[in-house]
């Protein structure tokens, strides 16, 4: 078993490589490939998990086609022998793992839901009782569920950097008032639909993170969607509010690297197998129990 960490598609147009993904121009479309590399502490590490790109991208479109009557989204195809000709010769690398999508004009913001408190909601909450700008009950603590789930948008960062919440008041200012709204009600239209369904799993959806593109047809769901690298996933039977949560799919990678003392600073560090083992499990449990089915690897 070989873990993908990175793809080659001879002349095809690079567009980027993210931490995880590939990005080509292919035709007018954007081709998005997941490989099997995996970040912790925002470093990609020296060893990628066999089959995460695959098992990403299979979440994806999961969730794509349970929303589709919530929301259209970018989807073409994700099924290779639809691919164009031109990268029939790439079919090895890109099955399983690859969307070819839309490409549109992406709103500036990352759209975030949340409906309990984790991560940079709990930081801004216990400094200031409040989540970009939300004032909240107090009594929180870290794990808590929300009153009710709330839009807590962020700034798309560039090359690595941060991603800092903003208030509401911001997006109007960047989208303009009318999109703003029509991002905040489908940000939340999605999270309760897809927390509905990950409790049906016996999953926790905490928060996700959503991008949105622009077409002349209207808003669109872009990016990846709903999976563990972008949403915390939680286990709701291990759910105790009152310190971090486990993370459902990097934890024993997190511990591992607790374990060794990096210092977080790159060069990052490479896994040994039998972690590479029990995450490649969970990422592989995570779909099992959101989609009820076996991946066909
Ligand atoms: N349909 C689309 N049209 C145009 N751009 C898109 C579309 N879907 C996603 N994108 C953009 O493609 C990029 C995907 O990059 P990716 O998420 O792999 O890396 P990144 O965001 O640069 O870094 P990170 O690995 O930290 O997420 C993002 O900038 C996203 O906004
Ligand atoms: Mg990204």
């Amino acid at each position: 078993m070989s873990a993908l960490l990175q793809t080659n598609l001879g002349p095809t147009p690079l567009i980027g490589r993210g931490k995880v993904r590939d990005l080509y121009a292919v035709d007018g479309a954007l081709l998005l490939v997941a490989t099997d590399r995996i970040s912790a502490f925002d470093h990609v590490l020296a060893t990628g998990i066999p089959d995460k790109g695959k098992i990403l991208t299979q979440i994806s479109l999961f969730w794509f086609n349970l929303l589709k009557d919530v929301v259209p989204n970018h989807l073409i195809t994700a099924d290779v022998d639809e691919f164009p000709a031109a990268l029939k010769p790439y079919r090895e690398q890109l099955a399983g793992r690859s969307m070819l999508v839309k490409r549109v004009e992406m709103f500036p913001v990352e759209c975030v839901a949340r409906g309990y408190l984790a991560g940079s909601g709990w930081k801004e909450y216990r400094a200031e009782g409040t989540v970009c700008g939300i004032a909240l009950p107090g009594g929180l603590q870290d794990g808590s569920q929300l009153p009710e789930p709330i839009f807590t948008p962020a700034t798309k960062s560039q090359d690595g950097a941060h991603d800092e919440n903003i208030a509401y008041e911001q997006v109007e200012a960047a989208v303009g008032a009318t999109e703003a709204a029509q991002l905040r009600r489908l940000t939340l239209a999605i999270y309760n639909r897809a927390a509905a369904h990950a409790e049906s799993c016996g999953l926790i959806l905490a928060d996700t993170k959503f991008e949105f593109g622009k077409m002349t047809e209207g808003v669109i769901l872009a990016d990846e969607v709903l999976t563990p690298d972008s949403s915390r996933f939680w286990d709701a039977k291990a759910w105790k509010p009152g310190g971090a949560q486990p993370s459902f799919d990097k934890q024993f990678v997190r511990d591992y690297l607790e374990e060794i003392r990096w210092n977080k600073q790159a060069p990052a560090p490479g896994l040994p197998d039998e972690v590479v083992e029990r995450t490649r499990d969970k990422y592989l449990e995570a779909f099992r129990r959101l989609t009820g089915q076996e991946l066909a690897l």
